[in-house]
């Protein structure tokens, strides 16, 4: 594997340009985007989307999303985009919002996993959007970790789940999100949030209005690869959704574990970290600043698996904002909640 260390604020096109032509080529390349690191390949290429299941151990049900860097392509990869899309393509574009629509023939049903959709977004990150641009073609990728584990935020995630499985990892720093995209499907009224991620909720009720919501819980898994229980690190994670009680259920949990003589984690807002004294303690940020909570969740969540732990014990946050995406990686990692 190669690695290419590209400054994301000023990308040097030489090192873009040897890692577009490596998609060209079939290959699959690592890559920052504004959300998380992404594996990718030439979208219209089979062959090429079929390695990237392969190197991350994805089920072939669990459909890709297609990135691209002119928002014209869009109208390749579907032949059916509704009005109230172009909308959100002009406002939210580039940036953190995939578009679910009726897929166009061009698009391989690898990419799609047979479905009749496919799910589109054009990132904002400059490393993403050069290298989708001289790579003359919409490049289709994932995040890129090991399929169920957290998703990569820093170069380092991708090394540590793909090392030999992969041509070139683009090394562009942290991510500055640090949740994936918000998926919304478009293909039926009223439009449908699959996936709550960087952009929020609200601000899609404010470009759209009324939207309809998946939860965690929902038996109907609208999106094949919202898996009940994903993003997990290795340790079992129990989430403790806010409440009164909240703190004193996460401290007796603890306790108990740490009898059995268990490695306890624990992982909460800087506000609470006083209240575990005697415990490894990671904050993912303040309750405040929820901007903070998305960035710091996967590295936090993983390196608690360096450390060896056996047990996170996790205190929910606010679910407004951001904090709505926090909530559910949190949920879907977490093996019991309370
Ligand atoms: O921020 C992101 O979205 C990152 C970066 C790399 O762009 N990508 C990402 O991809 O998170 P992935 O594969 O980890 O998650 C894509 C989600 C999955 O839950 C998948 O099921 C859903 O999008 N999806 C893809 N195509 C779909 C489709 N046609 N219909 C419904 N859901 C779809
Ligand atoms: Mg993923």
């Amino acid at each position: 594997m190669r690695v290419l260390k590209i400054n994301c604020r000023r990308p040097a096109l030489k090192n873009i340009k040897i890692a577009a032509q490596s998609i060209r080529k079939g290959k699959l390349v690592a890559f920052p985007t504004e959300t998380v690191y992404g594996l990718g390949a030439d979208a219209l290429n089979a062959a090429a989307v079929s390695k990237i299941f392969k190197a991350k151990g994805r089920p072939l049900n669990d459909p890709l999303i297609v990135h691209i860097a002119d928002k014209e392509d869009i109208f390749r990869l579907s032949k059916d985009v509704p009005g109230e899309a172009a909308e959100l393509m002009k406002i939210f574009w580039p940036g953190p919002l995939t578009l679910v629509l009726k897929k166009s023939g061009i698009v391989p049903d690898i990419v799609s996993s047979g479905l009749d959709t496919v799910a589109v977004r054009m990132p904002s990150n400059p490393i993403a959007f050069n290298l989708i641009k001289y790579a003359l073609t919409p490049v289709a990728a994932p995040s890129a970790n090991l399929f169920g584990r957290p998703s990569p935020t820093c170069a380092q995630h991708v090394i540590d789940d793909l090392e030999g499985k992969i041509d070139i990892l683009i090394d562009g720093g942290k991510t500055d999100i640090g949740v994936e995209s918000t998926v919304i499907d478009m293909t039926h009224k009223p439009f449908r949030v699959l996936r709550p991620g960087g952009i929020s909720v609200k601000e899609l009720k404010d470009a759209l209005g009324e939207i309809e919501i998946n939860s965690v819980n929902d038996n109907i898994i609208c999106s094949p690869g919202m898996l009940k229980h994903h993003y997990s690190p290795q340790a079992r994670l129990l989430l403790f959704e806010r409440s009164g009680e909240q703190i004193k259920e996460m401290r007796k949990m603890a306790l108990e574990f740490k009898k059995q003589g268990k490695k306890v984690g624990i992982m909460t807002t800087s506000e609470n970290q006083k209240e575990f004294r005697g415990f490894k303690i990671k904050a993912i940020g303040s309750e405040d600043d929820l901007k903070t909570c998305a960035f710091n969740l996967f590295s936090v969540l993983r390196s608690f698996d360096t450390e060896k732990t056996d047990i996170i014990i996790a205190g929910g946050i606010e679910t407004t904002g951001l904090g709505l995406a926090v909530m559910d990686r949190l949920r879907r990692a977490s093996s019991k909640r309370c």
